[in-house]
């Protein structure tokens, strides 16, 4: 298929989707969300890629859904077609997804980051869910995934008020995995997503479904959960290949067997 606003490639065992509408600063439109369900979908389905890197440009990730778009929308039409729900298919990838964040991720764009799985910021990235000032609120899960991640204090401060984080408080509040310059986020984000995709894909899927099982569970629901997993690995190739590489002191093949 050809994309109008992304690009896709890949690099190895990493599949990489750029967002590229750079003049809406990556704003998120019907058509954008639409093929990045697609090129999801692509990646999903093909045994060669093990990651994705989501990123968009230096001056902005996404400056958040399209105003100009849902300008005119009314209730009924957002209703009958439940609008961002289909925002959702980047929430339900089951291989890990890396946001690779440089600029603004406003509104949608820190919803769809908080989406992934780990999130690398530049050091100019800035995330905030502006929605306030529109005469909205967050409708892509801002409210519930910022809350669990940075607490309902700041979260609660930044939904109301629209306040902007920087990198380096995104960093310290727990919103980001680690900042890094700009210059070298994407490199960075190619070097996470490589050693990630060179891994167990069974086991690499496992430990992302039990982490985000922590978000829906209770502790005892999710301990058992992991357990589980954790046996069913040791069906796996690719268990006796991590386990005799170690003892036999050599790097691991693993073959997703
Ligand atoms: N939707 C549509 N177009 C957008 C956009 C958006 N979210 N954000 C930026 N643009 C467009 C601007 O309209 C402008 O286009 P024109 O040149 O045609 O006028 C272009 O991108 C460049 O933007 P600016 O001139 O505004 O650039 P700036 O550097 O002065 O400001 C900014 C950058 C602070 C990000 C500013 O553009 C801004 O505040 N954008 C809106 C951010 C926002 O409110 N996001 C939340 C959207 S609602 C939402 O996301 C709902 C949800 O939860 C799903």
């Amino acid at each position: 298929m050809a994309y109008d606003n992304i690009l896709v490639e890949t690099n190895g065992r990493v599949g990489v989707i750029t967002l590229n509408r750079p003049k809406a600063l990556n704003a998120l439109n019907a058509a954008l969300i639409g093929e990045l369900g697609h090129a999801l979908d692509a990646f999903e389905a093909d045994a060669g890629i093990g990651a994705i890197v989501l990123t968009g440009s230096e001056r902005a990730f996404a400056a958040g859904a399209d105003i100009k778009e849902m300008q005119p929308l009314l209730f009924p039409a957002t209703y009958t077609e439940d609008f961002i729900t289909s925002w959702e298919r980047l929430s339900r990838c089951r291989k890990p997804v890396i946001a690779a964040v440089a600029g603004y991720a406003l509104g949608g764009g820190c919803e769809i980051a908080m989406m992934c799985d780990i999130i690398l910021a530049a050091d100019n990235a800035r995330f905030g869910q502006p929605e306030i000032q529109l005469g909205i609120m967050p409708g892509a899960g801002g409210s519930q995934r910022l809350t669990r991640a940075i607490g309902k204090a700041k979260a609660m401060e930044m939904c109301l008020t629209g306040r902007t984080l920087t990198a380096e408080e995104a960093d310290r509040y727990g919103l980001v995995s680690r900042v890094v310059p700009l210059a070298e986020l994407r490199d960075e984000a190619m070097k996470v997503a490589g050693t990630i995709a060179d891994l167990s894909l069974a086991s690499v899927m496992m430990t992302k479904e039990s982490v985000n099982r922590a978000f829906e569970t209770t502790l005892a629901e999710g301990i058992r959960f992991e357990r589980r997993l954790f046996q069913a690995l040791f069906a796996t190739a690719d268990q006796k290949e991590g386990m005799s590489a170690f003892t036999e002191k050599r790097g691991p093949s693993f073959t997703n067997a």
